[in-house]
């Protein structure tokens, strides 16, 4: 098999006899082995009915989701069918011409790319038909997504790549958006843009609304913080610092006055318990995206860091306030950025250092 194309559906009943053919005969005319796997949400138009009697005679799955709903989650339902080493995504409204599909399985099997996208917005893709309402909305959100990627049309819904780019990798099955999301977390080395020409559907109706536009805002910040975890990780780390201030001030509080113990045992042991609970903390929430070091390893390692920005902290104040003569709560405040800047840097490359090649649980 050559490749796999896989085709999501929600009331495409009409569209569907005319796709389908067309796509075997591009196929067979390039002498290329398709499989074509059509993911159906149990369209109230039966599409997963004429799916299967156009599959009789053809190389084709077809997959009646009836608990399920959303085209990225349709898309990936698709891969797990997949039989090629090449994939294949396009829509069902004929909005992309089958006939771009043994370019891009091509460039693929050439090795000039690992992952080939149909784009409007190159030299020689058009899009046809669009009002400019919803031209100007995709070149909005086109632009927005140079947060994330480089390309000219990352929207796009019509691509190829290798299976491969996805080994280890866990993409998100919400949204509209899975070619971007393939984008950012594939294992990809060259990604190729070539030209497409985008017809409006002339059957059914877009099922892009208002929620997908809202949804597509998150998915980006999403995505930015994948490939930018840094800014992120350190604004919880900083939150998870301060709810550790407010644990150590209530123990602190309950062994003095209730409990009478003396003060600097229950500095000592309130200590220890907020440092338990930012480990915890930082462990489940702002690391939880990194496979860490068995538990008692990465405990003692964060341990150490704490205390190594305790002494850090003395430090820094005793010598600002006694060798440069600042002022004591200035001095303090350094102090505290300097021992922050530590822990983080101590927590993120080695407390909590994700281990390479392993993926946590994120979802
Ligand atoms: N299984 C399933 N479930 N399929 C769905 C669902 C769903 O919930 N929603 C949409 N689809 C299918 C449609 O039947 C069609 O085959 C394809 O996904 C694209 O849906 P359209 O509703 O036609 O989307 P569009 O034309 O507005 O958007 C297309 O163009 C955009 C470029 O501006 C898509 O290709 C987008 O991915 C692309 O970004
Ligand atoms: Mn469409």
């Amino acid at each position: 098999m050559h490749v796999s194309v896989i085709i999501p559906t929600y009331n495409e009943a009409e569209n569907l006899p005319i796709l389908i053919p067309q796509i075997f005969k591009i196929m067979h005319q390039n002498k290329l082995k398709a499989e074509v796997i059509i993911v159906d949400d149990d369209s109230p138009d039966r599409t997963w009915e004429i799916a299967q009697k156009l599959s009789s005679n053809l190389n084709m799955k077809v997959i009646r989701r009836i608990n399920e709903k959303g085209l990225s989650s349709a898309v990936l339902e698709g891969f797990k069918h997949t039989e090629s080493e090449i994939l294949t995504v396009m829509d069902a409204d004929l909005s992309h011409a089958p006939e771009r599909i043994p370019e891009m399985v091509k460039l693929i099997q050439t090795g000039a790319a690992d992952m080939v996208i149909g784009s409007r917005y190159i030299k020689n893709g058009k899009l046809k038909d669009w009002s400019y309402f919803r031209k100007f909305i995709s070149k909005c959100a086109t632009y927005m997504a140079k947060i994330v990627c480089d390309l000219r049309d990352p929207m796009s819904g019509f691509f190829s790549f290798k299976k491969q780019i996805l080994n280890g990798v866990k993409l998100n099955p919400k949204g509209f958006k899975i070619g971007l999301e393939i984008i950012i977390k594939g294992n990809l080395k060259n990604i190729t843009e070539i030209p497409i020409t985008f017809t409006d559907r002339k059957f059914g109706e877009s099922k892009l609304n208002q929620k997908v536009i809202f949804d597509y805002i998150f998915h980006l910040l999403a995505l930015f913080s994948h490939k930018n975890p840094g800014p992120l990780e350190f604004l919880k780390f900083c939150v998870v610092g301060i709810s550790g201030v407010f644990v150590n001030l209530f123990f602190y509080a309950l062994m003095i006055y209730f409990f009478k113990i003396s003060y600097l045992i229950a500095a000592t042991i309130s200590f220890c318990i907020a440092v338990s609970s930012n480990y915890y903390l930082n462990l489940n929430w702002t690391f939880r995206k990194n496979a860490v070091s068995p538990r008692g390893e990465s405990y003692i390692k964060f341990v150490i860091i704490s205390l190594v920005g305790y002494i850090l902290n003395i430090s820094v104040l005793y010598i600002l306030v006694e060798k440069c003569g600042f002022h004591e709560l200035i001095s303090q405040l350094i102090a505290i950025i300097a021992a922050t800047l530590n822990n983080f840097w101590g927590s993120k490359m080695w407390a909590f250092k994700k281990i390479r090649g392993q993926n946590a649980n994120t979802n």
